[in-house]
Parts: structure tokens; C-alpha cells; sequence
């Protein structure tokens, strides 16, 4: 008897031993991370400080000079003006970053100020011949620039600096661009919002209520904000032109694998199915393209010799011949919201007025082609990757919705057949967060996925189409809504393709499209398309895109339709003001 009281009593022991010992270590792992997450913010508000010093030093210095007048130049005279030598480029990057810091304050989209940026200014003359001579530029966070973090937001990847500059980086900076602040992005990037554990959320410049989206969301909200003139960032399924229509500027996602990839981080790596692509996002297409330029030259296709080395083509981003424009409004898979379809209309008509031919376009299975090509082969691994980042510290609140994809194959497998009765679209997206079980599943869906590739080409071909124009999701939608997928067939449907395709603001939400959102139907028939609705009220006022593509490596056409459509929009609303 005794004996036994003894052995309850060594077991009791050992499990508050135990207890103890977990505790203790969990704490401890806790507290490390605490730490960690307070030095990267530390840091920030250091670098931060840094440049409000730079700035004040730099206006003691230069007294009753007026830098506002240069946030208002649009690229191309800006670049002018320095060139000429009628602006200073140190004039023009404090002008900036003063401009910045307090886009920054108020959006919260800045991660880190690059003090480099005012060293590069002692040589900057040597780069007069750049074609970004003295610009200065934003970087999404992901993108690194040497002795800074690229975390992708998330908390493992704190106090891992980058050995050297990006190939992007380098490149522009070769063409005379100073990047001088890098810019917020979601948890692990795989997000329509704007928020993570270190850095915390970014929010849009034209309502404080609502995301600036994601994942370059950052430089979204800085440069719809006025903080910057040219950015860059990525995208994978939507990243680059989602939150550039919520903020109202433009973005182009070019063909992967035209601009290098070379010093990007990204949570996910050797997925090579499901492209990535860098590209720029800025206040007009003018920009965009010649950001494109600059890239695209000898220094990149030397510094990463597996990139194409086809340079920009001018003569097509500058044509003006007739297009045939193939358009659609909804994709059949999910109904655009009044907005958007307004916006498409209005682009359609300014289209045909100048004189190109419109044809009515439907993209062949877009739902198969977003679950069972995009999302089962993007989400393979069943989300073990992603999950494995975010063991690491708190999950951020956008990320929350998709907590269910974290959980075990089996019991994901079981939820998605009893939703299936009920709400078989949300079954059918967490079936594909089930991931595939072997190679040779993954081999038969990419092959699957590359035959739907040709069979939307022999589409686009049948209607001799040269050029594309349909919706993108907007206006900004609520906080904690982007782990939704509704939302993102519009913008995914194209890295599935991998097509170029941009986005350019057109309109903005009226009273009347906010009356017709309340009517809303959707093709889901349930929760889905009721938090579609949610998500997207209260936006009166809010900017409206519409998304151009072209067929693969054809993005000087692409940026083409893009400045068209701009131009013709502007004049529009020049003619609106008059009458
Ligand atoms: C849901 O049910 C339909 C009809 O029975 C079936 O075709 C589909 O594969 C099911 N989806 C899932 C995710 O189980």
C-alpha cells in the first residue's frame, strides 16, 4: 500500500515538475519573442527619428524654402526638372521624406526609413544618365535592401538583415533612384489586408476606416497617400493591384520572371507553379512605365542572367493603332459589386468612343480554374509552410479567418463534407486547403492547370482579342474580411495564367452604387455574398479600378491600353467640370 501512495506521489511530482519545466520554457519562449519584436520596433521608431532629424537639420539649413510645390510634379517633369538642374535632388528627397513621415504617422505604412538614402545623395551625379536620376523611390518590405529585415511580417524572420541589396534594388539604383523607405505588409504576405505582429496594421489614406489591402499595402497607402511617386512590390494573387485600386493609384503585375525575383523574400519558396512578380505601383501609367525601362536592361539581365533579356519596348507602349478589346463584367464566379461593374461600363464606353472595337469576352471556368488550379496547387502543402511561419508568435487578426487551414488534413477533409450541405462554397475553398497527397497529384493538376492555360488562349485567340479590360475587387473593403476568397478571382484568374495585367482607377463609389450594394445577389446564395456585402459598405466616395491584360511578355501593350485608358478617363472628367 504504501508503495503505491509512494508512486502516485513520484508521478504527481514529476507531472508538476513537468508543468513547471513547460511553463517556465513557454515564458521564456515568450518573452524571447517580446523582446525580439520590441528591438525591430525600437529600431523603427530610430530610423524614423533619424529622418525627422534630416529633414529639420535640412530645412534649418536651407530657410523659407517651399518643399511642397515638388509633391505636386508627376514624374516625367520631376525628372525633368532634376535633370535640368532646376531642383536639387537633395531638395527633392527631403521634400519626400518629410512627405512621408507624415503620410506615415497618420497610415502607419512605413517599416523602416533607409538613412543610406542620404549618403547615396554624395555621388548621386555619377548616375545622371539614369533614367531615375535623382528619384526618389518606396520598396514593399519584402524586398531587401542590404542591412535591413525582410521579414514578410512575420515575427521568425525579426534581426535577419539583408546581406546585400535585391537585384531590383540594385538596378535602380544604377539608374539614379534613391529607394529611401521600406513599406508594411500583412503576416507572411499572404493577405488582402495590411497587418502584422511587428509592425502592426496600415490603413487607407482616403478613409481611415477601411484597409489600404494587400499584400504591398504600404506602398499602396503611401503613395495614394502622396508620401511617394514610385514604388515596388509583388503579387501572387492579386497583391500588387488589389490594394492599388483601394487606394486609387496604378499598379502593373508584369509577366513573372520578365523583372528578377532575386532578393525577394516570400514565406514560400521553390513553389514554382503559381508565379510571384515583381513589379511598380505609382500615381500614373507614365510611371509605371518608366520604371519598367529602367529595369529592364543590360545591368539586370547581367546580374541575373535567368531572366529574359528582352528590353522595354517602346514603340508598342507608344502606339495608337485600333484594338480589339475583348471585356467581361462577371466572371462567373463571383458577381462584382455595383461599383465595379459601373466602373468596367464607363471604361468600356470611353474605350469605343475613341474608336477601338469592343467584344463581349467570357473567360472559360473561372471557378474550377481559381479552386482546383490556383488554390490546390498555390496551397499543395496543405498550408503546412505558412503555418509553420506563423507558429511563431501571435497570429494578427487578419490572418484569424484562416485559422481553419492550420488545423489536420482529416478533420479539415470532414468539415468541408458536412459544410458542403449547407454552404458548399466554403467547403469546396477549405477542400483545396487540404493540399495534395502526392507528387504525382501535383504533377497531374499542373498539367491540368497548363492545359486550361491553352484553352483560354484558344479563347482569346478565336476572337482575335489583342488586349483585355474586366473588373477588380473594391472599393476597400472592413477589416478581418480579406481571408475571404470571394473577393479574389478577378485579380488571382491572371497569375494562374501568369498574363500581365494593371489596374487604373476610373471612378469613385456614388450613393447610388451604395443603394444598389444593398440589393446585391451574388452567385454563392448565402454567407459568402452577405459578408461581401458588409465588407464593402459604407465606401461612398472610395476609388473604383478596372484591370487590364495582355497575353504573356506583352507588357508594353498592356501598359499601352492602361495610359489610354487614363488619358481618356481624365478628359472625361475634364469635360464633366466644364458642363
Ligand atoms: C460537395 O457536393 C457536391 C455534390 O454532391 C460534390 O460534387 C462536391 O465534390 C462536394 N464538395 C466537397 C468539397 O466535398
Amino acid at each position: 500500500m504504501d508503495s503505491e501512495w509512494t508512486l502516485v506521489a513520484v508521478a504527481l511530482l514529476c507531472g508538476i515538475f513537468c508543468w513547471c519545466f513547460f511553463q517556465l520554457k513557454w515564458s521564456r519562449q515568450k518573452e524571447n519573442l517580446e523582446r525580439k519584436l520590441q528591438t525591430a520596433r525600437k529600431r523603427r521608431e530610430a530610423c524614423l527619428k533619424q529622418a525627422e532629424e534630416a529633414v529639420g537639420r535640412f530645412k534649418a539649413e536651407h530657410p523659407g524654402l517651399d518643399l511642397s510645390p515638388i509633391m505636386d510634379l508627376p514624374l516625367p517633369e520631376l525628372s525633368q526638372q532634376i535633370r535640368d538642374g532646376s531642383l536639387q535632388s537633395d531638395v527633392v528627397l527631403h521634400a519626400y521624406i518629410e512627405k512621408a513621415l507624415e503620410v506615415n504617422s497618420k497610415l502607419n505604412c512605413g517599416t523602416a526609413f533607409l538613412t543610406e538614402s542620404l549618403k547615396q545623395l554624395e555621388d548621386i551625379e555619377t548616375h545622371k544618365d539614369g533614367l531615375l536620376y535623382g528619384i526618389p523611390i518606396s520598396i514593399k518590405e519584402n524586398i531587401d535592401y542590404k542591412g535591413y529585415d525582410s521579414t514578410c511580417g512575420v515575427s521568425g524572420m525579426v534581426n535577419s538583415p539583408a546581406a546585400q541589396d535585391s537585384v531590383v534594388v540594385k538596378v535602380l539604383k544604377r539608374q539614379g533612384a534613391i529607394p529611401f523607405i521600406k513599406t508594411n505588409v500583412p503576416q507572411a504576405l499572404y493577405n488582402y489586408e495590411c497587418s502584422n505582429p511587428i509592425y502592426g496594421t496600415t490603413v487607407n489614406p482616403h478613409n481611415l476606416q477601411k484597409t489600404c489591402g494587400g499584400s504591398t499595402g504600404g506602398e499602396a497607402a503611401l503613395i495614394g497617400g502622396g508620401g511617394s511617386i514610385l514604388g515596388l512590390g509583388s503579387d501572387i494573387g492579386g497583391s500588387l493591384r488589389i490594394p492599388a485600386a483601394f487606394c486609387g493609384v496604378c499598379a502593373l503585375k508584369p509577366t513573372a520572371n520578365r523583372i528578377s525575383l532575386l532578393g525577394m523574400n516570400s514565406c514560400v519558396k521553390g513553389m514554382k507553379s503559381v508565379l510571384s512578380s515583381v513589379g511598380p505601383m505609382a500615381r500614373d501609367v507614365n510611371s509605371l512605365a518608366l520604371c519598367m525601362r529602367a529595369l529592364l536592361n543590360k545591368d539586370m539581365f547581367t546580374l541575373d542572367p535567368t531572366i529574359p533579356p528582352l528590353p522595354f519596348k517602346q514603340e508598342v507602349y507608344e502606339s495608337s493603332e485600333r484594338l480589339r478589346i475583348g471585356y467581361y463584367d462577371n466572371d462567373g464566379y463571383m458577381q462584382p459589386s455595383p461599383g465595379m461593374s459601373r466602373a468596367l461600363q464607363e471604361a468600356r464606353a470611353f474605350l469605343e468612343q475613341a474608336g477601338h472595337k469592343l467584344v463581349p469576352f467570357k473567360p472559360p471556368r473561372v471557378q474550377t480554374a481559381i479552386h482546383e488550379y490556383f488554390l490546390k496547387i498555390l496551397l499543395a502543402d496543405g498550408c503546412a509552410i505558412i503555418n509553420s511561419h506563423l507558429k511563431e508568435g501571435s497570429i494578427n487578426l487578419c490572418m484569424q479567418i484562416g485559422r481553419p487551414y492550420g488545423l489536420p488534413r482529416f478533420l479539415k477533409k470532414m468539415m468541408s463534407l458536412v459544410l458542403n450541405v449547407t454552404h458548399p462554397h466554403i467547403a469546396s475553398v477549405l477542400d483545396c486547403t487540404c493540399g495534395l497527397s502526392s507528387v504525382a497529384d501535383l504533377w497531374k493538376q499542373q498539367n491540368v492547370a497548363e492545359n486550361y492555360i491553352h484553352e483560354f488562349i484558344e479563347e482569346w485567340e478565336k476572337l482575335q482579342l489583342d488586349v483585355v479590360i474586366c473588373p477588380i475587387l473594391g472599393p476597400a473593403i472592413d477589416f478581418t474580411y480579406s481571408g475571404l476568397t470571394s473577393g479574389m478571382s478577378y485579380a488571382a484568374l491572371y497569375n494562374l495564367l501568369n498574363f500581365p495585367a494593371g489596374v487604373v482607377p476610373i471612378t469613385t463609389v456614388t450613393a447610388e452604387d451604395e443603394d444598389q450594394l444593398r440589393h446585391y445577389k451574388g452567385t454563392f446564395g448565402g454567407y459568402a455574398d452577405k459578408l461581401f456585402i458588409k465588407m464593402l459598405q459604407d465606401a461612398v466616395g472610395l476609388p473604383l479600378a478596372v484591370q487590364c491584360v495582355s497575353l504573356p511578355w506583352q507588357d508594353e501593350l498592356c501598359l499601352r491600353l492602361m495610359r489610354e485608358l487614363e488619358t481618356l478617363c481624365a478628359k472625361n472628367q475634364q469635360s464633366n467640370t466644364r458642363q
